[in-house]
């Protein structure tokens, strides 16, 4: 289905030795497998997004409600007709800009594409991610690659094969190692279905970029606008252990209160603070370099020895939008 028949050139890159784990990894996916594969973003769940059987089984090993749509992955953006029509000219722009990378675009499906990759809805999303274990599995396998994060329903995205083996065992049929995640948040989602381009899920590449991309202005769905929005918070991309949000002048005070209550305080803090009864993670003061690392830092104080994970919350500027996304929904709604 490659349109242009041969591997994207960045395929060459995956590491040394991968060569056949990728052949064997494609092997799989066109045999109905699912296969656990690393991208820029985070790790994601692929099986042949034209094999229903398949697609079941990631709803099955993730535990997902089958009405929650699916990300189908492309080697090649001259593969989108394939799966949209009525693509309009600023999808071509923004994937001309910016694939292979982390932006997702939602276009309105061929009407041949699985309800259970679209969620019964009437549009699908398509990505290019540029991580080069992701391309050289895209390249050999040839067609779409549905992948949702390889977690389980609800949970912190794996940034790491080590976080997908923890969570997953051997739901997979294979694993591919790719290293840490390089982005470590999910995919800026972008609606191109008509009217003025959407962002659906804030990610690193920021509206302003897509603006500059298109020649339009980018609105925010109300999910990205304001990240309070109970209804869509609870549960989602939580660890077990409760994440409180609280304003760095109020961190001291809170954890404070909380070591008194007798609970085992952890704190993910930006401003230097140190709290003196529990673990403290300085956290990267840069949004691109807080995203990489904030799953894995929330996965690692989420191992049962901490009572409460305290954030210190970053500055509410559209830089920070995507990182304050993820911790408010983190914190379920569970802010100071
Ligand atoms: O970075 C990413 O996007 C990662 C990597 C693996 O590519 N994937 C990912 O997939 O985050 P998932 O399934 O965990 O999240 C996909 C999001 C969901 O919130 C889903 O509702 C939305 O994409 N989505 C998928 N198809 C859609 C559609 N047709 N319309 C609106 N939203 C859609
Ligand atoms: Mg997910």
């Amino acid at each position: 289905m490659n349109a242009g028949g041969d591997q994207p050139e960045s395929g060459r890159d995956a590491p040394a030795g991968s060569r056949e784990r990728i052949a064997r990894a494609a092997a799989l996916l066109r045999a109905g497998g699912v296969v656990a594969f690393p991208t820029e973003t985070v790790y994601g769940l692929g099986a042949d997004a034209s094999n229903e059987e398949a697609l079941r089984r990631i709803f099955a090993i993730k535990g997902r409600p089958a009405d929650h749509p699916l990300i189908v992955h492309l080697a090649d953006a001259r593969q989108m007709p394939e799966w949209a029509h009525d693509i309009p000219a600023a999808a071509y722009g923004l994937a001309e800009r910016f694939w292979p990378g982390p932006l997702t675009l939602i276009l309105r499906r061929q009407p041949w594409v699985s309800p259970l990759v679209t969620g019964g809805q009437n549009t699908i999303a398509l990505r290019i991610p540029s991580h080069p274990v992701a391309l050289a599995l895209l390249g050999a396998f040839g067609g779409g690659v549905a992948a949702p994060s390889a977690n389980r329903f609800g949970r912190v995205s794996p940034t790491c094969a080590e976080h997908v083996r923890r969570e997953l065992g051997d739901g997979p049929d294979l694993i591919l190692e790719g290293g840490a995640c390089s982005v470590g948040i999910e995919s800026t989602i972008v609606a191109l279905t008509g009217g003025a381009p959407v962002v659906l899920r804030p990610g690193c590449i920021r509206p302003e970029a897509l603006e500059e991309a298109t020649g339009e202005s980018v609105g925010l769905s109300g999910r990205s606008r304001t990240v309070r929005v109970p209804g869509m918070l609870a549960s989602h991309y939580a660890p077990e252990t409760p994440l409180r949000l609280a304003q760095g002048d109020q961190l001291p005070a809170l954890a404070a209160v909380l070591s008194a209550e007798g609970k085992r305080v952890a704190v993910m803090a930006l401003s230097g603070f140190r709290s003196a009864t529990g673990e403290t993670v300085a956290m990267p003061s840069d949004p691109a370099g807080y995203g990489r690392d904030l799953y894995a830092v929330i996965r690692m104080l989420d191992g049962g020895q901490h009572d409460v994970i305290l954030v210190e919350r970053p500055p509410r500027e559209r830089a920070w939008l995507a990182v304050n996304d993820r911790l408010q929904r983190a914190s379920g709604g569970n802010a100071d």
